[in-house]
């Protein structure tokens, strides 16, 4: 099976922040888990660097908007880096490969006739780069979401012929109840469709930054288009002399937070079939990342740096953390408090402990090997398809839910030593048996939650299973009983040591 997965592309008008490494974080858990099965894998992101969002920025700084886009890329790769995210390749939409094939299928849409000329009278924002109708104006003509006083534009654009796409777009949703998630979202975008669709335009005339439109040079490509065929012209040249869209066209899955969901579950469908290009298979659309109340977003100076986080907690901690506090798909608060007490009970105790525990006594009572018998009985049964639930749950791109079924199995072992107390069993010869039964248990359950957990919390996982003497993350190994004991176990240093946090301000 092939599997190909996508995050929005950032735009490079500042900073990454907590919000981007969200989702490029739950993109990256669907591609190790995929990887975990053995599917062939794509994973891509990037960032987004024409058009008016980035061209007033770059103005706003005093410099030229291929400076900023330089300077800001590189620190989102750096962040894609530094989070673990393993994207096997990162698009900017200044490459120049990008930008031919988006005049290539501009110019394919306009042979297929739905591009023609006219004039867009209306409002636009050019932090959204956004066509806003009245109705979407806040008061004083001001956008919405950005509260930024909007001018009324006048200009001669190309048009793409959206409107006639309404009925292909109804047919689409009508026949693929699941091509949109979570289900309030797949409403969302219906009832925009049904609300009908005005023809869009599909170039730009104020602004040079950007993908000349090919028969018109003096316009440039409307930066949505121009951004959301990234996904596709990508393929194109990731692999130098060797063109993956066959192996990975159409996407499985398009990731991305509600602020953009008209473009992906609207446009982006009428732009394919217009140029006659396969669909995606699922768009996902994930909530906000909020801090007291509020979405965390550059503009409300509310963000939290990633880095200063990691630094702190290390890279896995925060990886769990996104996906564990807020119920992935819907909005949620994160703070430093909650942060630190995830990490204090959840990693450090829940899973650190059991850990630490499970090896320690095995070093104590068999000498570090892992006892050869059968798993005990009462286990089996609640890890029992485990890892097929696992699946399941991520083919629904559900990572929270997923993480919640793999932790319930944490928490039984760590009951399954309160109530088995292999320390008393010790005491005793005539239990050496009972006692071989719940270490080779205990060893085989944290393996499996281990296995499973590897696309949350890849490093600490490894350091994990290296200990256990056990390596392989084959999501086919994630059965209890599948290895034999035998092992010996190693030395494994405190997985979520405890964190001195200088400032809750600044810690998380
Ligand atoms: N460049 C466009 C996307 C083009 S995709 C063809 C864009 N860029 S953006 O830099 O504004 O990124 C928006 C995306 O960043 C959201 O859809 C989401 O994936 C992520 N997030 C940014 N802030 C976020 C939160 N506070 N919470 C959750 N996700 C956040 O839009």
């Amino acid at each position: 099976m092939s599997y190909y997965v996508t995050t929005p592309i950032y735009y490079v008008n500042g900073e990454p922040h907590l919000g981007h490494v969200y989702t490029t974080v739950a993109a990256d858990v669907l591609a190790r888990h995929m990887r975990q099965r053995g599917d062939d894998v794509f994973f891509l992101t990037g960032t987004d660097e024409h058009g008016e969002p980035v061209a007033q920025a770059a103005e706003r700084e005093g410099v030229a908007p291929r400076e900023l886009a330089d300077r800001h890329a590189e620190r989102f790769k750096a962040v894609a880096a530094r989070v673990n995210a393993t994207n096997d390749f990162f698009i900017r939409t200044s490459d120049p490969e990008h930008k031919a094939v988006v005049a290539e299928v501009v110019e394919k849409l306009r042979a297929n006739g739905h591009v023609y000329e006219g004039t867009y009278e209306g409002w636009y924002c050019p932090r959204c780069a956004d066509f806003k109708t009245d109705a979407e104006l806040a008061e004083g003509s001001r956008c919405a979401i950005h509260l930024i006083e909007l001018e009324r534009e006048k200009e001669d654009n190309w048009f793409f012929r959206f409107s006639s796409f309404q009925e292909p777009l109804e047919k689409l949703y009508a026949e693929n109840p699941d091509w949109v998630l979570p289900s309030n979202r797949y409403n969302e975008a219906l009832a925009f469709i049904s609300g009908g669709l005005q023809d869009l335009s599909l170039s730009r005339a104020r602004i040079n930054w950007g993908v000349p439109i090919p028969w018109d040079p003096d316009q440039v490509v409307y930066v949505w288009v121009d951004a959301l065929l990234n996904y596709y012209s990508a393929l194109t040249y990731a692999r130098e002399g060797d063109d993956l869209r066959d192996r990975f066209w159409p996407a499985s899955v398009h990731v991305l937070a509600k602020d953009i969901l008209k473009f992906h579950a609207v446009i982006w469908p009428a732009l394919l079939m217009a140029a006659e290009l396969e669909l995606p298979k699922r768009l996902f659309i994930h909530g906000y990342l909020l801090m007291d109340e509020h979405k965390m977003s550059k503009s409300l100076g509310n963000v939290l740096d990633p880095f200063a986080v990691m630094d702190l907690y290390g890279t896995d901690a925060l990886r769990f953390y996104l996906l564990r506090e807020v119920s992935f798909g819907q909005d949620g608060s994160i703070s430093p408090e909650s942060f630190e007490k995830r990490y204090t009970t959840e990693l450090a105790n829940e899973y650190g402990n059991l850990a630490s525990r499970t090896l320690a006594m095995i070093a104590k009572y068999r000498d570090g090997v892992v006892p050869e018998v059968e798993p005990a009985a009462e286990l089996v049964a609640d890890f029992d398809g485990l890892g097929g639930l696992v699946s399941n749950h991520l083919d629904r791109v559900d990572a929270s839910l997923a993480l919640e079924e793999i932790w319930q199995r944490v928490r039984r072992l760590n009951r399954f030593v309160t109530q088995a107390e292999p320390w008393t069993l010790a005491k005793d010869d005539a239990q050496a048996e009972r006692l071989d039964s719940v270490l080779y248990t205990l060893a085989e359950g944290l393996r499996v939650v281990s296995v499973l957990l590897y696309p949350w919390m890849p490093d600490s996982v490894k350091r994990l299973l290296a200990a256990l003497g056990r390596e392989d993350l084959g999501l086919e190994r994630a059965t209890l009983g599948a290895d034999g004991g035998g092992a010996r176990i190693g030395d494994l240093d405190q997985l979520f040591p405890r964190v001195e946090a200088p400032e809750p301000s600044t810690a998380a």
